[in-house]
């Protein structure tokens, strides 16, 4: 497929789920927060839902955690944020309460309804390689119960795609700490991301 074609599909995606209320998250959302990047991305990076900026803004990673993502990408990387795909397994915000205090991971039935756009975006982009971050994007895409710390770095699989999964930007956030080793192994996860890049 070329990138027109993936790009009219990803806007048809779009127009058609835009306005969805199939969970509770509908209800309270700002922004749907489709996903942005290249249409015909090499690399795709998966996250769990938006939080606040994102919902606000109605862009995923735009908020603390999405400043270091894009670090990662352009500094890590050497890659313009632009020419990647970022997406989330949900596309609402999933707050513990409705006044949106504090942010959850989204919940079984909202993973439900909402997932099956992101297997399309995925179906659509058919990136080289995608990484996934932290447990839900894990868990969901590779469809394991192992936790992250041990599935980070490791080569995966989802149908004919390498999937690699690292840390979420907002654990490296919370575990800045002298002596933390969070910043360091996400590095060598992302180091095998590239050299995956230059070899395919
Ligand atoms: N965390 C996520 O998982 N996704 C976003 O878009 C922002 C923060």
């Amino acid at each position: 497929m070329n990138i027109s074609e993936k790009e009219k599909l990803l806007n048809n995606l779009y127009l058609t789920t835009k306005d969805c209320m199939k969970c509770k998250l509908g209800k309270c959302r700002n922004c749907f927060v489709f996903g942005e990047g290249n249409p015909d991305a090499p690399v795709m990076f998966i996250g769990e839902g938006p939080g606040k900026q994102e919902d606000l803004q109605g862009r995923p990673f735009v908020g603390p955690a999405g400043e270091l993502l894009t670090a990662i990408i352009e500094k890590g990387m050497k890659i313009p944020r632009s020419q990647v795909y970022i997406g989330n397994v949900v596309k609402c915000r999933p707050t513990v309460d409705l006044k949106g205090f504090r942010d959850r991971p989204p919940e079984k039935d909202e993973v439900s309804a909402c997932s099956w756009i992101l297997l399309e975006q995925i179906n659509i982009i058919h990136p080289k390689i995608i990484v996934t971050l932290g447990n839900p994007a894990t868990k969901f895409l590779l469809n394991t119960e192992i936790g992250i710390t041990k599935m980070r770095g490791t080569l995966n699989y989802y149908k004919d795609i390498p999937v690699i999964p690292t840390y979420h930007p907002s654990y490296i956030l919370r575990n800045d700490y002298p002596g933390s080793t969070t910043k360091r192994e996400t590095w060598e996860d992302i180091k095998k991301v590239i050299k995956y890049l230059a070899e395919n």
